[in-house]
């Protein structure tokens, strides 16, 4: 059954691509004078129940920042801790995506991560590969200095592209997002006013939306409200108000 809230949601003008820096696992716990890990734990009902709820408002891609290649300097039991939650989201998961009609996808310093936890990574994505209804696209050992650092290794060493030739549009076939469309929407938990190095490329126009809920608490009624609110911005793109009206008209 369709909530209140949900039904406030246009279905006509849905941000196409959610991308989420999940934060606050840490705080969660601290709060509940528990350790950090449980804070990761709970977490990940977080990931469950948005991603679930993002294809069930019809959201064609969500993404998530998940691990960051600065968070390898965390202390060793956490990170331990990190990737075999993650082994075991993708393995007690995987069945269900497929039910769901979720593909996964990673982008990433992917080979930096366990052997173990890439494999069963690998799995899980040729298990969902025909996937359609929705993409999820966990971001691990991601960071956007480092996307674009690979990318242009990459352009350089197999693009064949004279420099006169580089523009935002080849360029970008060479980010680990070039299948995504630009993120519309970027949700922070936790009330911190940062990017992290997420996506520094990508959220050149992308809607911010910072809520003060701690990742563990965040809900489909979080992201509905994180919708609705995106709803009522106007998207310039840096022409004006008037410019943009008129293009609605058209
Ligand atoms: C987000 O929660 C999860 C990861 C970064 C892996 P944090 O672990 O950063 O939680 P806080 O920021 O310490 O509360
Ligand atoms: C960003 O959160 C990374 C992820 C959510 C995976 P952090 O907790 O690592 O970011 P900072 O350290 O507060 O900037
Ligand atoms: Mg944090």
């Amino acid at each position: 059954m369709k909530g209140k809230l949900e039904l406030l949601v246009d279905k006509n003008n849905l941000p196409a691509h959610i991308v989420i820096i999940m934060d606050g696992n840490g705080r969660w716990a601290k709060k509940k004078n528990l350790d950090r890990i449980s804070g990761h734990r709970e977490g990940m009902k977080s990931v469950r129940a948005v991603v679930k709820s993002a294809k069930d408002l019809g959201v064609k891609h969500i993404t998530l920042y998940a691990f960051s290649a600065q968070n390898w300097k965390r202390p060793k039991v956490e990170v331990n801790a990190l990737m075999e939650l993650l082994k075991q989201y993708l393995l007690k998961e995987g069945n269900k995506l497929v039910e769901n009609g979720i593909s996964l996808n990673a982008i990433g310093r992917l080979w930096e991560l366990p052997q173990d936890v890439y494999k069963v990574l690998e799995e899980t994505i040729e298990k969902t590969k025909d996937c359609q209804e929705l993409t999820l696209t966990l971001a691990l050992s991601y960071g956007g200095r480092e996307e674009i650092i690979d990318a242009i290794k990459k352009m350089i060493s197999h693009g064949n592209i004279a420099p006169e030739d580089i523009n935002q549009s080849n360029f970008s076939r060479f980010l680990y997002t070039s299948d995504l469309p630009e993120p519309d929407l970027l949700i922070r938990t936790s009330g911190e006013m940062r990017l992290s190095n997420f996506m520094l490329w990508q959220l050149a126009y992308t809607e911010i939306y910072v809520t003060k809920t701690l990742w563990p608490n965040f809900r489909k009624r979080h992201l509905i409200k994180a919708i609705l609110n995106y709803q009522r911005r106007e998207r310039r793109f840096g022409l004006t108000g008037d410019q943009v009206k008129k293009r609605e008209v058209i």
